[in-house]
């Protein structure tokens, strides 16, 4: 088995050993979902499209935060853990290290999906490395969320960020130890009881009964057993017998431990960079980055939004776009296309294509505002401010463009869009520097238009 990229280009002599160079010339093709803004972009419905042609789909990162949304022929889905590939029976599905897995979450979404008459056995597999979210995870974030003093972030309570805590501080439970039944009787023992102690001085919360959770969690690892793997050695070894791989993004750019609106952020590392950790594939076998944009802009919870609408345009931009949690519900806050955070998604991803989202709910506009620099203090800036309190100062440069004030939802081709429509196209191109590759001009796995280029660099099949 060879893991090292060749592709016919000449070997550094740092790269690694070729022990079947034959296999390695047909190593599959690769690209990574990303979320370009705040998450909900529509990255399920895209993951959706492209796995008419890849073969496996591997999700890299966040938890059962996420809702990804597939709409096929008006049957909705809405995956939260389990990557989109499992709409097709087909496509292998894979949950990779860098995702925090919440066991009883999973098996409710397996149930759901088998209920739907998705085919899910041999179709989907869980890293024996990715962490484990336990009760006192969601107990935790709780109390955190709504102590005095503490910044509120608005979280979707699902213990996210107190697994991730406990992977960095190296005392996480992973997937191979809910596995180990010893293992796990004394890590929940040991793991109650310091929680329980954190949370009643800090929170005054109830105590958890360690008993019960392992009764619960135990029986839950039996029926988790036959869906795990060392998806690592799964997913080099696939692609080295040239099976295509979509990495799934969770979450967005700016919800990025490291490079969103810290400490307005989730606890993972959602950026394209997160693919190759998250899954155990190197960053040198990945071929293509794709981010996801809106036409223009939603975020869910508190932090930082330049573009933020909150009066009555807002309000109509959230009706027209249905902007609601797909999981949670919550109310989406919406604004205008953001160019320099769509920039820094560019920069910080390494987007070579965009898909272009939502398209259709700024059919009706006459004009589109669109963001185009930031100034602070009177000066125009280049980046994003490091800190949250720094975008309160930001005043944002809007460029009106022409709106179309017309459907685009039956449009098949880019051709096919109206002139006004293919100049927003265009900007943001210009302003990006990456191309726009597919737009989605609809919820539904047929309202989708894809660009030539795109469909070629990627090998697309015909539809
Ligand atoms: P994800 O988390 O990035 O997968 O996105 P979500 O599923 O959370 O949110 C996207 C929402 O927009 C879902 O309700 C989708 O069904 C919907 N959607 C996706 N693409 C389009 C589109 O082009 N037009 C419209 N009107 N809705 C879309
Ligand atoms: P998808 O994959 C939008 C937001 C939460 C909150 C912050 C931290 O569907 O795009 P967390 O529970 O992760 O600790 O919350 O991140 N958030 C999302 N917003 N889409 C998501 O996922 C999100 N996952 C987390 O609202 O502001
Ligand atoms: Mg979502």
């Amino acid at each position: 088995m060879v893991f090292a990229r060749s592709q016919g280009r000449p070997q550094g002599r740092h790269h690694s050993r070729k022990f079947h160079p034959e296999i390695e010339l047909k190593r599959g093709r690769t690209a990574v979902i990303v979320g370009a803004q705040w998450g909900d972009e529509g990255k399920g419905k895209i993951v959706d499209v492209l796995t008419h042609t890849f073969e496996i789909v591997a999700r890299y990162a966040g938890g059962h935060n996420a809702g990804h949304t597939v709409i096929i022929n008006g049957k909705k889905f809405i995956l939260q853990l389990v990557p989109g590939g499992i709409l097709r029976p087909e496509c292998t599905s894979v949950i990779g290290n860098g995702v925090v897995l919440d066991p009883m979450a999973f098996l409710k979404e397996v149930a759901s999906l088998r209920d739907a008459g998705v085919k899910v056995e041999g179709n989907l597999f869980i890293s024996n490395r990715a962490q484990v979210i336990l009760p006192y995870h969601r107990m935790m974030e709780l109390g955190s969320e709504n102590a005095p003093g503490r910044v509120k972030i608005g979280t979707t309570s699902r213990g996210i960020g107190p697994a991730y805590e406990d992977k960095m501080g190296r005392r996480g439970l992973r997937v191979a130890d809910l596995l180990d039944r010893p293992l796990l009787r004394t890590h929940i023992e040991n793991a109650c009881r310091e929680k329980n102690m954190i949370a009643h001085a800090l929170f005054n919360s109830d105590p958890l009964d360690a008993d019960k959770m392992f009764a619960e969690y135990a029986a839950a690892a039996d029926k988790i057993a036959p869906f795990v793997r060392d998806t690592a050695l799964l997913l080099n070894r696939a692609l080295a017998e040239g099976k295509s791989i979509v990495f799934e993004g969770a979450q967005g750019t700016m919800l990025d431990i490291d490079h969103g609106t810290y400490p307005f952020v989730t606890s993972s590392s959602s950026t394209s960079g997160g693919a190759a950790i998250g899954t155990g594939v190197p960053p040198t076998s990945i071929d293509t980055v794709i981010g996801i944009s809106k036409a223009y802009c939603t975020r869910v919870g508190g932090g930082p939004f330049p573009t933020e609408l909150p009066g009555v345009e807002g309000e109509d931009l959230r009706k027209r776009g249905n902007e609601f949690g797909a999981v949670t519900g919550r109310p989406r806050r919406t604004g205008w296309l953001d160019l320099p955070q769509l920039r820094y998604a560019g920069m910080i991803n390494g987007i070579s294509w965009l898909v272009v989202t939502k398209l259709d709910v700024l059919d009706h506009l006459t004009e589109i505002p669109v963001c185009v620099g930031y100034k602070i203090d009177g000066k125009e800036i280049d980046g994003l401010p490091p800190q949250a309190c720094g975008y309160e100062k930001i005043e944002c440069l809007y460029r009106k463009m022409p709106g179309w004030a017309t459907p685009t939802n039956k449009v098949k081709t880019f051709d096919g869009l109206p002139k006004a429509a293919r100049e927003y196209m265009a900007f943001i191109e210009k302003e990006t520097g990456a191309r726009v590759g597919m737009i989605s001009t609809g919820p539904d796995r047929t309202e989708t238009i894809l660009v030539d280029d795109f469909v070629k660099e990627l090998g697309l099949k015909a539809n």
